[in-house]
C-alpha cells in the first residue's frame, strides 16, 4: 500500500475526527458572472473556508452535466461541467485544498446517469434485450399492450419512477426505471459492465489526487429480485426501507471500492449517503471492509429536544462503534431544510425535512431558529466523531422560504405539482459581502434562485471579526475542538440536570445544552464558550455552553 500523503496535519486516518464542510458549487462563489457558481469561484474564497478551522471539503457534483437535478444527472462522469469550469480547473482546486492543509472529497453518483450519458444515448438506440439497454433497467410494461408501468414504484420526487420511451420505428416501446427524475436512469448493478465503468470513474479520481468521495444514494444501486411491488407510505419517515433500499448486494460493491481505494493508500475514504434506519443497519455501511463513514441521518432528523438527543446520541455510538468506526454528526445539507429554520419551525423528529415555502404549514420562526441551531452545532461540534457542515451554516443562514414558483428549479416541485416545494431552499447563492453586487456571490448580481432580503445583514464579511456572530462562534467551536482533541474524545454523560438539558464530558470540556425555554445555572469551571451570552453562570433557554472543568 502507497504511503499516505501529507496534508496540512491530518493522519492517514483523518476522516475519523475531521470536520468536513460541504461545498455546493452553484451557489457557493461565482467567478466568472453568470449567475451560477464555479470553481474559479471556489479557489477564490477556499481559503476562507480553511480559516474557518475545518479539515476537509466535500464538493457536491461538478461533472457534465445537464443539471436537471442540480448535477446530480451526470452526463460524463470523467470531465467538468463548462458551466463549472475544465478538468484544469478542477485539478487546481484539488491542489489548492492541499496546499491550504484541506483533504478533498468529491460526490460520486453511481445510482444512475444523466438521459444524456452516451450509454443511455446508446440504450435507447438499440432495441430491446441488446447489450446496451442491459446497462440499465429496462422492462416490458405491464397490461395488455404494455401501457402500464412494470410496476408500483413511486419516484423520490414524486410520480411514478418509471418513463416509457419510443422505440425506434416510433412505437410505444419499454420503459425504464428511474428511482429519481425521469432524466436520470437507474443503472443495473447485475451489469459488469457498470461496476467497471465506477472502478475507472474511482481511480480516475483518486489519480488526480482526491482523498476520497461522498457516495450519492449508497443503499439503492440493488433492487430486490423481480422487483417486486412497494408497499406505498405517506410521508414515509427517514430511513423507511422498500424494494429498491438497502439490499444486502450493495455491500458487495463497497467491498470491491474499498479495495481500489486501498491500492491508494491509507488515506482515502468513501463516505454512505444511506438513507436507511435504525442506525445499527446503517452501520453495516461502515464495517471494516467497507466505506469509512455514514452521514448520520438519524442525529439530522432529530428535533433539539434534550431526551431525543441523547437517545441517537447513545444509539449512534452503539451502531457505529459496535462496527469499529467513529460515528458521523450532521444538521444540514443541500437536501434538507436549513437546521436555522427547522428548529423554529414544527418539523417533526424522525420525519424528512425536505422543503419549506410560501404556503407551508410550518413557517419558521428566524429569532427562535437561529438561537437553536447555534446551540445545535455547538452540541453537535463537541461530539467524538467526525462533523459535517453545510455551506452557509457557519453565517446562521435560514431556509429561503419565500422563492417565487416561477424561479423554482428543483425537480421535486414540478413533478409533484407544486404539492412539495422541494430543496431550491437551502440551495440560494451564499452571501459573501452585501457591499457588493449578489452579496459577493459574483460581481454582475445574476444569481440563479434569489436571494432572500435577510441574506444582506448574514453576510460573512458583516459578521467576521464581529464578536458573539455566528461565523467567530464557529470558529471559536472548530479552534476549540482542535486544540481539546473532542473529536478523539468519548461522551460521559452528566446526570442530574432538568430534563430539558443534555450534559456530558468529553476531555477536559463539560458541554451543557438547555433545549427549553428555563435558563440552568452552568457546572463551576473556565467557561470556554457559549451560543448565547451566560451571565452570572446561567445559561439561558436554548443554548449551549462548554466549561473546562478539569
Ligand atoms: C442524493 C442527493 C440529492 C439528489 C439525489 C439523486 O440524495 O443528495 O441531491 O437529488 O441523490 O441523485
Amino acid at each position: 500500500m502507497p504511503a499516505p500523503r501529507i496534508v496540512g496535519n491530518s493522519p492517514a486516518d483523518w476522516w475519523n475526527h475531521a470536520v468536513i464542510y460541504q461545498i455546493y458549487p452553484r451557489s457557493f462563489a461565482d467567478g466568472n458572472g453568470d449567475g451560477v457558481g464555479d470553481i474559479p469561484g471556489i479557489i477564490s474564497k477556499l481559503p476562507d473556508i480553511a480559516k474557518l478551522g475545518v479539515d476537509a471539503i466535500w464538493i457536491s457534483p461538478f461533472y457534465t452535466s445537464p443539471q436537471k437535478d442540480a448535477g446530480y444527472d451526470v452526463a460524463d462522469f470523467q470531465d467538468i461541467d463548462p458551466l463549472f469550469g475544465t478538468l484544469e480547473d478542477a485539478q487546481a482546486l484539488i491542489d489548492t485544498a492541499h496546499e491550504l492543509g484541506l483533504r478533498i472529497i468529491v460526490d460520486l453518483v453511481p445510482n444512475h446517469s444523466s438521459d444524456q450519458h452516451e450509454w443511455f444515448q446508446q440504450a435507447l438506440a438499440s432495441g430491446p434485450g441488446s447489450p446496451e439497454r442491459a446497462r440499465y433497467i429496462f422492462r416490458e410494461g405491464a397490461g395488455s399492450s404494455g401501457e402500464l408501468p412494470p410496476n408500483n414504484w413511486e419516484s423520490v420526487f414524486g410520480g411514478p419512477a418509471w418513463t416509457r420511451i419510443s422505440e425506434a420505428d416510433g412505437s410505444p416501446g419499454q420503459w425504464y426505471l428511474h428511482l429519481f427524475d425521469s432524466s436520470q436512469p437507474d443503472f443495473d448493478w447485475n451489469n459488469p459492465e457498470v461496476w467497471e465503468l465506477f472502478r475507472g470513474v474511482l481511480r480516475f479520481w483518486l489519480d488526480r489526487g482526491v482523498d476520497g468521495f461522498r457516495v450519492d444514494v449508497a443503499h439503492g444501486l440493488i433492487k430486490a429480485d423481480g422487483l417486486p411491488d412497494q408497499e406505498i407510505i405517506k410521508d414515509p419517515p427517514v430511513g423507511a426501507g422498500g424494494p429498491f433500499w438497502n439490499q444486502e448486494g450493495v455491500h458487495e460493491v463497497y467491498r470491491d471500492w474499498r479495495k481500489i481505494l486501498e491500492s491508494y493508500g491509507p488515506d482515502r475514504m468513501l463516505c454512505a449517503e444511506a438513507w436507511v434506519m435504525p442506525l445499527s443497519k446503517m452501520a453495516h455501511y461502515v464495517r471494516p471492509d467497507e466505506m469509512h463513514q455514514a452521514f448520520n441521518f438519524g442525529y439530522l432528523a432529530t428535533d433539539f429536544d434534550a431526551q431525543a438527543l441523547r437517545a441517537i446520541i447513545d444509539e449512534s455510538l452503539e451502531a457505529f462503534g459496535g462496527v469499529g468506526s467513529p460515528s458521523t454528526w450532521v444538521l444540514s445539507n443541500h437536501d434538507v431544510v436549513r437546521h436555522a429554520s427547522r428548529f423554529g419551525a414544527d418539523f417533526v423528529s424522525g420525519a424528512h425535512p425536505t422543503g419549506s415555502g410560501p404556503l407551508s404549514p410550518n413557517k419558521p420562526d428566524t429569532e427562535l431558529g437561529l438561537k437553536k441551531a447555534r446551540a445545535a452545532t455547538a452540541l453537535m461540534l463537541a461530539l467524538p466523531g467526525s462533523a459535517y457542515l453545510y455551506q452557509g451554516e457557519e453565517l446562521g443562514l435560514p431556509e429561503a422560504i419565500d422563492i417565487p414558483d416561477a424561479d423554482r428549479q428543483d425537480p421535486t416541485f414540478f413533478r409533484t405539482q407544486g404539492e412539495r416545494y422541494g430543496r431550491d431552499g437551502c440551495r440560494v447563492p451564499l452571501p459573501w459581502d452585501s457591499a457588493e453586487p449578489a452579496n459577493g456571490f459574483n460581481s454582475t448580481g445574476e444569481t440563479w434562485l434569489p436571494q432572500p432580503p435577510e441574506y444582506a445583514e448574514l453576510a460573512r464579511a458583516h459578521q467576521n471579526g464581529v464578536d458573539g456572530s455566528t461565523l467567530e462562534l464557529y470558529r471559536s467551536l472548530l479552534a476549540l475542538r482542535a486544540e481539546e482533541n473532542l473529536g478523539k474524545g468519548t461522551v460521559a454523560w452528566n446526570e442530574g440536570y432538568p430534563d430539558s438539558v443534555i450534559a456530558f464530558d468529553n476531555s477536559a470540556i463539560t458541554v451543557i445544552s438547555n433545549t427549553g425555554s428555563q435558563p440552568v445555572e452552568l457546572p463551576t469551571g473556565e467557561l470556554v464558550v457559549a451560543s448565547q451570552p451566560v451571565e452570572s453562570g446561567v445559561l439561558p433557554g436554548y443554548a449551549t455552553a462548554w466549561v473546562r472543568t478539569s
